[in-house]
């Protein structure tokens, strides 16, 4: 299959075709790019997880054209998770109810809740206006790899395996959405994302997962964001003595260093915000660097800063030490 890239203004009919006759199309969010299919037909879906080589007990996100909409996937008899949406939606967070019965199984590998999420974008919002119901849509990566913030990291990943990339630019955010579930007054993450903690407590108690802030989103194991290159997590880049005889690229936040074989910066002016958005293509171009191995730096651990840090945490290497010669 001829995989096109092509920008969305000329790519919206084409999209909505696709959607409808059962085809998975890439499509842009402000989060990263998705792998969209008709939620209400499994065949669809059934392509989403072959083509991304994706392990059926790992459900997808459904992706919702309104908030009218939500009422036949999901139930939202809990006024938490309706504050939550009136704040923060459209926007970069998915939240876990109690489905309905006509989603489909697959769509949630068979459990009784189903993540749902409203994007923000203005070509995601068009095609799925006009496609007219509900899209899942996963991040366009094969599985275990890093999400994809350009077009051409979706083609990396899959050509030859979909038709169609609606290419609309690097994305805002650059990291996956903040996923939230609610219990009673507690709003417990299960994945950090661009709406921190910090910005839910103003709705209510905020849990973070998992006493380690480790994730219980199925699919959230440490592969997901580690690059094919050892990849070791330091406090601070000055402090790492690298060794002379490799070849060692390193990701830093803000400080510049001419000591390694290749540097990317993730935010010059010290951003947070920015440097989320950098995150996923700097990984991407240290890991086709041909790199012994690659030494990133934490954040400042504050606003998307923790997921940044968190991603960082689990695409580490287990116990890497830097080799000392
Ligand atoms: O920003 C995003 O969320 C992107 C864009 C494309 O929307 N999507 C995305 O989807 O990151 P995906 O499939 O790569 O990650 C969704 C995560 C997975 O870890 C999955 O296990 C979890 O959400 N998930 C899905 N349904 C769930 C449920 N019912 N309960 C708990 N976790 C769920
Ligand atoms: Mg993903």
């Amino acid at each position: 299959m001829q995989t096109e890239i092509v920008a969305a203004h000329f790519a919206i009919d084409r999209a909505v075709a696709l959607l409808r006759a059962g085809e998975v199309v890439a499509l842009p969010t402000e989060t990263v790019y998705g792998l969209a299919a008709d939620v209400y037909n499994a065949n669809a879906v059934a392509k989403v997880f072959e083509t991304k080589e994706r392990p059926h007990f790992d459900p997808l996100i459904v992706h919702l054209p309104s908030r009218e909409m939500l009422d036949f996937v999901a139930r939202t008899d809990s006024r938490l998770a309706r504050e939550l949406m009136d704040k923060f939606w459209p926007g970069p967070l998915t939240i876990v109810l109690p489905r309905r019965e006509a989603i489909p199984d697959i769509v949630t590998a068979g459990l009784e809740t189903v993540a749902v999420r409203m994007s923000a974008h203005p070509v995601f919002r068009e095609i799925i206006s006009v496609f007219g119901g509900p899209l899942a849509a996963p991040s366009a990566n094969r599985f275990g790899r890093i999400s994809p913030t350009s077009a051409q990291h979706v083609k990396d990943e899959l050509a030859g395996r979909i038709p169609l990339i609606v290419d609309d630019g690097a994305t805002t955010h650059g990291i996956e959405s903040t996923i939230v579930r609610v219990m009673n007054d507690t709003i417990e993450i299960l994945r950090q994302g661009p709406i921190a903690a910090k910005a839910l407590r103003q709705l209510g108690r905020v849990r973070v997962n998992a006493p380690d802030g480790s994730v219980i989103a199925p699919g959230q194991m440490a592969t997901h964001y580690a690059p094919r290159t050892k990849l070791i997590l330091v406090e601070k880049l000055e402090d790492f003595l690298s060794p002379p005889s490799k070849r060692i690229g390193a990701l830093a936040f803000a400080s510049a260093s001419t000591s390694f074989a290749a540097l990317r910066q993730l935010s010059r002016r010290g951003d947070v915000r920015e440097a989320a958005a950098n995150l996923f293509r700097m990984l991407r171009e240290l890991d086709n660097e041909n790199l012994d191995f690659i030494v990133a730096e934490r954040v400042p651990n504050e606003d998307v800063g923790i997921a940044i840090n968190e991603r960082l945490k689990r695409g580490a290497t287990p116990d890497a030490r830097a080799p000392l010669e």
